[in-house]
């Protein structure tokens, strides 16, 4: 049964191990922000904790963007094991620079589905992907600014802690 759907599909192989290894990320991804919320939320962060909530749901819906992608092209969409995440922070700014190394991770995979995409001529995906290179941009660029703030603003000023929580969930608004 799964040959014959094979041969119906155009989705290269590799590609959709890649697609799929891809929404495994997205998946972490959505439960790494959850992970931080909580952690943000139960030290008073309430802002910034809303603000990787939202980042948590749009992760999820990264993840089924590519879900549905795999299915549509004919190939076998796996849904994702859970694994383990990160749960305490040492800091506010460590959870902001976690961010941006999750990111940065992220790009250098999708850059990685884009450069199989042009090696088996697979227009299609790599049409696909472009949504997430530019989503990625963004999103560097969104946990970047965040870590900027940290040296706009003392943390250890009187109000610092207070100030960094407003300003860095203006970041996810301005979007
Ligand atoms: Fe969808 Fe931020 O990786």
């Amino acid at each position: 049964m799964k040959d014959l759907l094979r041969t119906n599909s155009s989705l290269h192989e590799g590609i959709e191990k890649l697609l799929n290894l891809q929404s495994k990320i997205e998946s972490d991804a959505s439960n790494k922000y959850l992970a931080m919320a909580s952690w943000l939320d139960r030290n008073g962060y309430a802002n910034t904790a809303d603000y990787l909530y939202a980042q948590s749901e749009e992760e999820r819906m990264h993840f089924l963007k590519i879900f549905k992608y795999i299915t549509e092209l004919g190939g076998i969409a796996i849904t994702p094991t859970i694994g383990e995440v990160q749960q305490e922070f040492r800091s506010l700014k460590e959870v902001f620079e976690i961010a941006l190394q999750n990111e940065i991770a992220v790009t250098h995979a999708i850059n990685k589905i884009v450069a199989k995409c042009r090696a088996e001529n697979d227009y299609a995906t790599e049409e696909f992907m472009m949504w997430y290179v530019r989503e990625q941009r963004e999103e560097e660029k969104n946990a970047r600014r965040a870590l900027e703030l940290f040296d706009l603003i003392d943390e250890n000023a009187p109000s610092g802690k207070f100030e960094l929580d407003r300003e860095i969930a203006k970041i996810g608004a301005a979007v």
